[in-house]
């Protein structure tokens, strides 16, 4: 019931399609891809040629994570490079509607993602649509950052609209996820969590995730 996805941008990006099938290996479900575009965000990452030379590598899902703006125009590139989950900024995007329906008929699940302040009011209209909501516990743009508690009250509120939707959302998590607060988090809701530094700055990809596993067993 809980999915660990490794965040590429701590990756080895010399080496990436080593990597991702070294986390696969190591006991990932999810691979998070998190796009930049110096613009939305101030860092510049990559883009949807390199979702699709990784995609053969793995039959993991590919969580594609748009800090992008404008949204719209690359959304069908990534679902041509083999992305099975989109995830957008709301603010990022003119038409939230619009761009929900974009990933939809692109055949990918479709992800809200929420900043720090970013109300929870985006979610009025959106809930019945979407497959995933995102929380950032950064501010987004960096891997490495610490995680920021407020985090946790906004999980276990959306987890009670999730609940009562009674619609199969996942509830993923992203920034300053580690061993010791990975239970925390799963506790506050969560059900999927995005941990670059964490598992890329590890000697052991695989211990590190079994530590994580054995965290949210107690959680
Ligand atoms: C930040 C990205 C995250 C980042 C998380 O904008 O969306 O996915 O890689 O990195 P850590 O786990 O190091 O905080
Ligand atoms: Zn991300």
């Amino acid at each position: 019931m809980y999915r660990i996805a490794p965040s590429i941008l701590s990756a080895n990006f010399a080496k990436l399609g080593d990597e991702v099938q070294a986390v696969v290996a190591a006991g990932a479900d999810i691979i998070h891809f998190d796009v930049m575009d110096n613009h939305y965000v101030p860092n510049l990452t990559v883009g949807p040629l390199v979702c699709e030379a990784l995609r053969p590598l793995t039959p993991a899902v590919i969580d594609v994570h748009l800090m992008v703006r404008p949204v719209d125009r690359i959304v069908p590139d990534f679902a041509k490079a083999g992305a099975n989950i989109i995830s957008f900024h709301p603010e990022a995007s003119d038409h939230v509607d619009r761009t929900i329906g974009l990933i939809k008929e692109a055949g990918c699940k479709a992800g809200l993602v929420l900043n720090p302040a970013t109300p929870l009011s985006w979610l009025d209209h959106t809930l019945e649509k979407i497959d995933l909501i995102l929380v950032m516990s950064v501010n987004p743009g960096f891997g490495g950052q610490k995680f920021i508690p407020a985090a946790l009250q906004k999980l276990r509120s959306i987890r009670k609209l999730i609940d009562a939707s009674g619609r199969d959302i996942w509830l993923e998590v992203d920034g300053g996820i580690k061993v010791d607060n990975i239970a925390e988090v799963a506790r506050a809701g969560a059900d999927t969590f995005v941990a670059g530094s964490a598992i890329f700055g590890s000697k052991d990809y695989k211990a590190t995730i079994a530590s994580m596993r054995g965290e949210l067993a107690k959680a």
